[in-house]
């Protein structure tokens, strides 16, 4: 058999970071071809990973248009992607996760009746607006994938559950490859302000990013004020917010913490500051669902401004509490996690629940598995 042609298709900022590990390693496999495509749902975002990773795209559809809707990025995904696929005709497409990017283009595939891998399969709230879009997006993508890379056995018992059963692999999560890159002893931060404000940073670090569809508005509203208060009921606490580039989440950010005394917000920061600040945390509070998986692996408690989560194994060992959106819970649990430090202690163990650095190797060699048996 020739090598097999595999099309990696991603477009935000978390697929990428997630699926950068698996593409380099695929580059050097020898039965392997890698071809990347780019949808561009993000952009500015996006770039800042690819070129941490130096990863060449073949093929970029820059989809992203300000304040894209969601039949927007699926229907401009649905129809640029067809002639890529013509052209290239894969062994198989790899997607990634829960975007639009991900469903839209694994029924691209389907249309041309190419085989789909789906990496971190499985992921399930069983709410279909918690997360939105992103759980029905992961749920009809399974549906569609030929290959189930599931980071966690918890993952699989999900998609068995939903009779599928076929090709399920238990290979850990990708994002803890890329960790295993990213952070470093003695870190020097690249962006300049942040730099600058981490170097004079004298207290507690708590990190901040949210951003989810279902937060906007008020729930976005109730996690700046929760913000605030704790900022004024805690003198030694500094928050750094690198706020997501949509402008319903930038707008409302910087109104309500624009002002604010050790509060900073800054841009979207690379993967590699990310991380390492992120490490250097006294706590994160986050709805992203990447932050819930770096976190416990770096030591780092979580506080999840999200009323579901599909990342239950953090939970269950204790390194991750589920707040919600209200800003009396959010402060609430924050001031236990400042004031007591036993509880403190007792949530940052470090713990890796989705993988052991090599979710890559794995995922490839089942690829090969699948295509030379
Ligand atoms: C998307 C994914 C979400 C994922 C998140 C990661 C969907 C529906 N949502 O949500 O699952 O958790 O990415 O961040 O797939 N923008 C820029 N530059 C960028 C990126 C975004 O300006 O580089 C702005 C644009 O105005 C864009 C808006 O942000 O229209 C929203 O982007 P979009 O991809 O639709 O939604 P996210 O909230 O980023
Ligand atoms: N991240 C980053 N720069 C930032 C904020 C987040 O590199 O300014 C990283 C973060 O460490 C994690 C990923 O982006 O690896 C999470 O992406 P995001 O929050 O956009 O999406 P989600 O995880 O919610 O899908």
């Amino acid at each position: 058999m020739d090598k097999i042609k595999v099309l990696s298709v991603f477009g935000t900022r978390p697929e990428a970071i997630k699926m950068c590990p698996l593409i380099k390693k695929m580059q050097e496999h020898e039965e392997i071809e890698s071809l990347v495509c780019l949808t561009g749902q993000h952009k500015e975002m996006l770039q800042q990973v690819i070129d941490i990773f130096h990863i060449q795209e073949d093929y970029n559809l820059q989809i992203m248009k300000p304040s894209q809707t969601l039949t927007s990025i699926t229907t401009d995904i649905l129809t640029l992607i067809k002639p890529v696929l013509e052209k290239e005709k894969p062994d198989i497409v790899l997607v990634h996760g829960d975007t639009t990017t991900s469903f839209a283009v694994a029924l691209a595939a389907f249309y041309q009746q190419i085989p789909v891998g789906h990496v971190e399969a499985g992921l399930r709230t069983y709410d279909k607006y918690a997360p939105y879009p992103e759980e029905m997006n992961r749920t009809l993508t399974s549906r569609i994938a030929e290959l189930h890379f599931a980071p966690t056995d918890n993952n699989r018992e999900c998609l068995y559950k939903e009779n599928i059963t076929n090709n399920v692999f238990v290979t850990g999560n990708t994002i803890i490859d890329a960790l295993q890159t990213t952070i470093v002893a003695d870190y020097r931060y690249k962006n300049k302000e942040l730099a600058r404000i981490v170097e004079n940073m004298k207290g507690r670090l708590l990190l901040v990013t949210a951003h989810r569809r279902e937060n906007l508005g008020q729930p976005l509203r109730n996690i700046c004020e929760a913000i605030r208060e704790i900022t004024e009921r805690y003198f030694d606490v500094e928050v750094i917010y690198p706020v997501h580039l949509n402008p319903a989440v930038h707008d409302t950010v910087h109104e309500l913490l624009g002002r604010e005394k050790r509060v900073h917000l800054i841009d979207p920061i690379d993967v590699e500051d990310m991380h390492n600040l992120m490490n250097r945390s006294y706590l994160v509070l986050t709805d992203s669902g990447g932050l819930q998986e770096e976190a416990p692996s770096c030591g780092v408690p979580v506080i999840v401004l999200r009323d579901k989560t599909e990342r239950q194994e953090a939970v269950d060992a204790g390194t991750v509490l589920m707040a919600g959106t209200k800003k009396a819970d959010i402060v609430r649990l924050a001031c236990e996690l400042l004031d007591d430090e036993e509880k403190y202690q007792q949530m940052s163990r470090t713990i890796n629940p989705y993988g052991d650095g090599h979710a890559s190797e794995r995922i490839i060699d089942e690829i090969v598995r699948y295509f030379y048996r």
